[in-house]
């Protein structure tokens, strides 16, 4: 049992991050009723130098927005922000630490927390340059100190490095101050609702089973699109790029649960066992299966290096050498400034041998996962055109999340993942051999990338990406359906 009372430290509490994702999520949460008043307290943790007071007041501002009428709504945020303390002080500061750990432990007295039993979550909504500081500060002025049910959990953000080496260098350091099981790597891709459905849909129907492999399937898509470019983060981007902002966490990691092999079972190392060897078995990306973007106006960003060759496009084929998928190209793409915001997963199904009808020319069967918007499934099939005439057409077995779950809110992901964290489950985060296992795949793109010896396209704003793209997928067997 964990009755000892929890602290949640959120580091960077004045910077982006927080405000859009970390506080917003513990609100809901609280809103819920999973943070209680009578043993939760929020610490917020950064240089700029404002009181408790003016933190809450910045929270005000962003989590009342839209619910100015609601008593109730208004009665549950000033509720919340009574739970919010604000201490100030840089990243590398002694004292800075020292204060937070004094206020933490005045909470945890205050509390009558058992000795051994308090809680301590530090969110790391930080920039990875600083990681290194306040994970020692963290280390060594403000952990619990038990050895009972009490704990102390780091969660930390993408990226985690830039490459396989200085993600190694990363997780050598934070692997020297803490253990494993108290560091929880966050990807929000693991905590979206259709994404946590991916190894229910595969593993517990018998629909899918014989069908998930190389004899039924001929390609399958990961794809990622969004309708605007870098939006004020084009410093950060510039030195990442859509790989490493998209490709190498998000995408892979839902590869990793449509491709892996059945779990022992739901344990978090047993699946994490089976995104592991999936990784390592993705065979090295060839260049000619990688098809780069940037869109025309990129550059024009003054926090972007006039010189940039960053790809804000990626197409990128990904092979896995293993029984089941010996022969089947999945193709990752992402890109910014295109015409949609969408994020999708389709398996398309090869044709169907002696073919009576005719039908191959109207699509090949397919199935789609929707992860946003608008949460969905669906299953593209041929049947009989309904009315007298014997002829077929390509219609839809649909699973729209909005019309069958008309009265679930969907939690958001950061929502569910600082619960996660909180349980103990590390299921849904990425451990350090995952992630070494995800750089090795691309590291040697990304430094042909780097080096200049690849170069993207130039692509309009608001179109689908470089054309190049789509002829990629074409040669890879991917045909193009109708409807939908
Ligand atoms: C972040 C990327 O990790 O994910 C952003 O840094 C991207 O560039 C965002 O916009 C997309 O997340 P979501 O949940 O809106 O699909």
């Amino acid at each position: 049992p964990e009755a000892g009372c929890l602290s949640i430290v959120v580091l960077g509490a004045s910077g982006d991050l927080a405000k859009k994702k970390t506080f917003p999520a513990l609100f809901n949460l609280f809103r819920q009723g999973f943070l209680l008043s009578n043993e939760v307290h929020i610490f917020g943790y950064a240089r700029t130098n404002i009181s408790t007071e003016g933190l809450r007041e910045r929270l005000h501002g962003y989590l009342g927005k839209g619910n100015e009428d609601s008593t109730k709504e208004s009665d549950y945020l000033s509720k919340f922000l009574q739970l919010i303390k604000y201490v100030s002080g840089s990243y590398d500061s002694e004292e800075g630490f020292l204060l937070l750990n004094k206020e933490i432990s005045e909470h945890e007295t205050s509390k009558n927390s058992q000795p051994g039993t308090s809680r301590r979550l530090f969110y790391l909504a930080l920039p990875p340059s600083v990681y290194r500081s306040v994970c020692r500060m963290i280390r060594s002025y403000c952990m619990n100190q038990s050895d009972l049910t009490g704990w102390t959990r780091i969660i930390v953000e993408k990226p985690f490095g830039k490459d396989l080496s200085s993600a190694e260098e990363l997780s050598a350091q934070l692997g020297e101050l803490f253990d494993e099981k108290q560091l929880y790597r966050i990807d929000h891709y693991l905590g979206k609702e259709l994404v946590q459905n991916l190894l229910v849909l595969r593993f517990a129907n018998r629909f899918f089973l014989p069908l998930w492999n190389r004899d039924n399937i001929d390609n399958v898509q990961i794809v990622f699109r969004e309708n605007f470019g870098t939006k004020g983060r084009g410093g950060y981007f510039d030195e990442y790029g859509i790989i490493r902002d998209i490709i190498q966490n998000h995408l892979l990691q839902v590869f990793c649960l449509v491709a892996m092999e059945k779990p022992v079972s739901l344990k978090p190392e047993h699946v994490r066992d089976e995104k592991v060897k999936v990784l390592q078995s993705v065979l090295p990306i060839q260049p000619e299966e990688v098809v780069l973007g940037q869109y025309d106006g990129y550059k024009d960003d003054p926090t972007v290096s006039p010189q940039s060759n960053t790809p804000t496009f990626a197409t990128v084929i990904l092979r896995i050498h293993n029984e089941r998928w010996e022969g089947v190209p999945f193709i990752l793409k992402a890109g910014k400034a295109l015409n949609s915001s969408k994020a999708e997963i389709r398996v398309q199904f090869k044709e169907v041998p002696g073919d009576i009808y005719k039908c191959q020319k109207q699509g090949r069967n397919e199935f789609v996962i929707r992860l946003q918007p608008l949460e969905a499934m669906y299953m593209k099939l041929t049947v009989k055109k309904p009315g007298l005439e014997m002829s077929t057409i390509q219609s839809e077995l649909d699973l729209s999340y909005t019309q069958r779950y008309q009265d679930v809110t969907i939690p958001e992901a950061y929502e569910r993942l600082i619960l996660d964290t909180i349980r103990g489950d590390q299921q849904h985060f990425v451990r350090r051999d995952e992630l070494k296992a995800a750089w090795e795949i691309f590291t040697p793109l990304l430094h042909k990338i780097d080096d200049g010896d690849l170069k993207p396209l130039l692509y309009k704003p608001s179109s689908r990406g470089p054309p190049e793209a789509d002829q990629l997928l074409a040669k890879a067997g991917y045909v193009q359906t109708h409807g939908y």
